[in-house]
């Protein structure tokens, strides 16, 4: 029976994360893979964490089964955390959550609530979009469809055609847009642009699906939820996927949680059941142990207070190597603009190189990237700017 199977290309990032192991060279850079590292190129386990860890062990004293939609002080923290405090959507009953293994387990639940919903439903995604948003939505069976967002002439959003491209959908289309901190470009929607989109959305009667992954990580916790908080206060139905990967350094402990507003409270609790059935469907219950430890973290305001501190510490190292990234390069290629790094937001950016170049980067100057020239730049630290600064020079003469 197997002998039918071919074999797999490799994952577009996790093969990354082991050809760059596999590199015996000494200057090689990690620019791949989406994970957040820090001056020594090391990406600890955050302080909050650890506290809280220790203090969820000593109080476990069963490891049975919680419940098909997970922990649910998780859950109520987590609306609290997306949504803000006393959230007037939250206030009047009209939010479910279910906690999901990693932003992944909630944005495949997320698809298979869409399908069970609407079996010819089309989701559109930016042009580019995280590429494990293809797999993982049309793994459902939905229907994937693009509409414009990057600018590369500018390195921001190209609104215009945004706009133009999802004033031609149908009623009932879904468009998943990125909360911030876009994955791949950097390129974000400003405050204003947020209010325009949702006017589209209100007139033209399409579904918000929000991906949250970074929050935190690009201009702030309350500023990066601006676009969920605004579009969970104004609309009927939204959904939302959020990932604790990042802000809480979490990635292996898989925990996530999406959220799902409705217009009543009673298709709110008819949307819960239908949430616990796909996650039963798929993988019966999400781990525990890293909603549990987000939960201790939110719910105790010493901890809470060190983890905001931690974050604030990620955002802003973020955004000094941006500002370092975009002097090197330009003392580097003069010739070439690369300010548009410093205006974008969260760990990505495009570099604008084309495969063959990215190749080269890869397999001459030990500098590891995706095909498209997504870079991390958390993976950047002060001695090695210079040498990545350099190597793209070299590329682009
Ligand atoms: C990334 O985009 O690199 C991260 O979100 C990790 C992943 O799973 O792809």
């Amino acid at each position: 029976m197997f002998e039918r199977l071919e074999r797999m290309p490799d994952d577009p990032i996790l093969g990354l994360m082991a050809a760059f192991r596999a590199d015996p060279d000494t200057r090689k850079v990690d620019l791949g893979v989406g994970v957040y590292r820090n001056d020594k190129g090391e990406t600890p386990v955050l302080d909050a964490v650890r506290k809280a860890e220790a203090a969820v062990l000593a109080r476990q004293t069963s490891k049975t089964y919680v419940a098909p939609a997970g922990n649910a002080g998780f859950n109520q923290a987590m609306e609290k955390l997306v949504f803000g405090e006393g959230h007037p959507t939250v206030k009047a009953n009209r939010v479910r959550t279910i906690q999901a293994p990693g932003g992944c387990g909630a944005l495949r639940v997320g698809a298979e609530l869409i399908r069970a919903a609407y079996p010819d439903a089309v989701v559109h995604v930016s042009t580019p979009t995280w590429a494990n948003h293809v797999p993982l939505l049309t793994g459902s069976g939905i229907k994937l469809e693009r509409y414009p967002y990057y600018d590369s002439a500018t390195g921001g959003v190209n609104f215009s055609a945004m706009m133009e491209g999802l004033e031609k959908l149908q009623k009932g289309a879904i468009v998943l847009l990125h909360a911030s901190c876009h994955n791949p470009t950097g390129a974000d929607l400003s405050d204003q642009q947020w209010r325009d989109i949702l006017a589209l959305v209100q007139r033209r009667g399409l579904v918000p699906y929000i991906d949250m992954a970074y929050q935190g990580l690009g201009t702030g916790i309350a500023e990066d939820a601006f676009g969920p908080r605004l579009f969970a206060a104004e609309l009927p139905e939204v959904l939302v996927a959020v990932s604790c990967s990042k802000n809480f350094g979490l990635y292996r402990e898989r925990t996530g949680a999406l959220h799902v507003i409705n217009q009543t409270t009673t298709g709110a609790d008819a949307i819960l059941t239908q949430l616990v059935r796909i996650a039963r469907t798929i993988y019966s219950m999400p781990p525990d142990h890293g909603a549990a430890i987000v939960h201790e973290i939110l719910t105790n305001d010493a901890l809470r207070g060190s983890w905001t501190d931690e974050v604030g510490t990620m955002r802003a190292r973020i955004a000094r190597l941006r500002t370092a990234a975009v002097a090197q390069l330009a003392k580097a290629a003069p010739q070439e603009d690369f300010s548009f790094i410093a205006r974008q937001h969260g760990m990505f950016s495009f570099l604008g190189v084309d495969k063959d170049q990215v190749r080269e980067l890869r397999e001459k100057h030990h500098v590891y990237m995706t095909d498209d020239s997504r870079i991390n730049i958390a993976g950047l630290k002060d001695d090695n700017i210079a040498y990545f600064a350099d190597a793209v020079a070299q590329v682009v003469k």
